[in-house]
């Protein structure tokens, strides 16, 4: 099957969000997103209820966000949405797995295919703890909806709210506590094996 042009409007969103970003450490996964390669693979769909969460998250998200929420929104029925952590794993709760996804857009498995990066969009239900955990690829949040306390390595807890820049550090460990809303987040990954699931503890 060729790439279809809703998957370039897909793709395209997700590429011009990052360009646009000013900050500092989004500049340092530019060139790669910049350069996502040519090559797409029909990856299918797979729902997740976290895909659902999206349309509140669109009402609480800001003017900076709102137009990449919707976009995805548009999208969700046909997005692969999926998990990292089973429940037999035990490291993450069941809490958790009930009200959490994500969709990704370019990374090594596709629908963009690429060696270098991965970026996709991660929504976490209310009143989730995302347990600290660790991989070797740096990693950029950006905050599109909701707000959440954050642990980054040695760290003071920190609240970050939709607009805000999280990077961590390759090894760092890193964590966050969802409040009341849902959690939405543009995710980025570089410099380590793109598909790593994380270790705990
Ligand atoms: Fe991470």
């Amino acid at each position: 099957m060729s790439v279809q042009i809703n998957d370039l409007e897909l793709l395209d969103a997700v590429r011009d969000f990052a360009l646009k970003q000013t900050h500092p450490m989004v500049d340092k996964f530019k060139p790669a997103i910049d350069d996502w390669g040519n090559d797409w693979i029909d990856v299918g769909q797979a729902y997740l209820p976290a895909a659902n969460l999206l349309q509140d998250a669109i009402v609480n998200g800001n003017p900076q966000t709102r137009d990449l929420l919707e976009t995805f929104a548009r999208h969700k029925d046909r997005l692969y949405w999926e998990q990292s952590y089973k429940k037999e794993d035990g490291v993450v709760s069941d809490v958790m797995l009930a009200a959490y996804g994500f969709a990704e857009i370019i990374g090594k498995r596709g629908p963009f295919v690429s060696e270098r990066i991965r970026a996709g969009l991660g929504i976490y239900g209310p009143d989730i703890v995302y347990p600290r955990h660790r991989h070797q690829a740096e990693e950029i949040y950006i905050i599109l909806a909701g707000s959440a306390e954050f642990k980054i390595g040695a760290d003071a807890e920190a609240r970050r709210s939709a607009g805000d820049v999280v990077y961590v550090a390759s090894d760092i460990p890193h964590g966050f506590r969802t409040n009341d809303k849902s959690l939405v987040i543009y995710y980025l990954w570089q410099a380590g094996d793109l598909r790593q699931i994380s270790n705990f503890g």
